[in-house]
């Protein structure tokens, strides 16, 4: 890994000790209320969050049945999760690379799974457990090189039909200093369009000027020659 990455991770390590986590909402994000249903997600399906933190979108997906697949750098996150659901954080079970935490299906809500480590290092058997995704603030927390990276893994580890929903953003002319990073529709169709096929369902504008996009993701049988 490069010094560059591990300053990026260093960086959320900082984040989450500190309580910097202004990007962090207890309830859904409206776009993914709004935006889910036009999936063809079978229920029971299992969702993929990459670059999770401990959103309120976990639960709400937990609650639509969904088993959920949360992929996140730093364990407080994951506790902080625990904490919010006033149960206590299970032993840790060490795989490859990640320490898995399961927080088991109860009435109500499917099971809630976190793997805990660097999402470049999941290894792409994991597709088998994969059968649809979201990222919030996942893309556009990364660095533009690590874009690249990230879109490719996603291709990695969604089957071939393995639907998501991906929420991009654009902000008025200011410099873009992120996270959040500016992912313009060009750079979208650039990083995804040669795996996934991509649909603009809908944008939100807020008072700070800038504009979440969610996207349709769906991912593309490989060519066969
Ligand atoms: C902007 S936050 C978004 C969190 C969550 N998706 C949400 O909507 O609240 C980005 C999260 O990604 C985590 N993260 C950053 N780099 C990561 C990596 N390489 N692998 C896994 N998680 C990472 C950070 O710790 C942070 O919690």
């Amino acid at each position: 890994m490069s010094s560059s990455s591990e300053q990026g991770n260093q960086q959320w390590f900082e984040r989450w000790r500190e309580g910097r986590i202004g990007f962090h909402s207890d309830s859904v994000q409206p776009l993914l209320a709004r935006h889910w249903q036009s999936l063809a997600v079978a229920p029971g399906a299992r969702v993929l969050l990459p670059l999770c933190g401990k959103s309120g979108d976990i639960g709400w997906l937990a609650r639509q049945g969904h088993p959920v697949l949360g992929v996140e750098l730093v364990e407080e996150a994951v506790r902080g999760w625990f904490e919010a659901q006033e149960e206590a954080l299970p032993p840790a079970a060490p795989r490859t690379n990640f320490d898995r935490f399961d927080s088991c299906a109860r009435p109500g809500r499917a099971a809630v799974t976190f793997d805990v480590g660097n999402f470049f290092h999941l290894e792409a058997g994991l597709s088998d457990e994969i059968d649809a995704f979201y990222d919030r603030a996942a893309l556009i927390a990364l660095p533009e090189a690590a874009r690249q990276r990230y879109a490719l893994k996603l291709a990695e580890l969604c089957r071939p039909g393995v639907e998501g929903l991906l929420i991009s953003v654009v902000r008025d002319e200011r410099p873009d200093e992120g996270p959040p990073y500016v992912v313009t529709d060009e750079e979208m169709q650039r990083l995804f369009a040669a795996n996934f096929v991509l649909e603009k369902l809908g944008e939100q504008r807020d008072e700070r000027g800038m504009t979440d996009i969610v996207w349709r993701m769906q991912r593309k049988a490989p060519l066969s020659c």
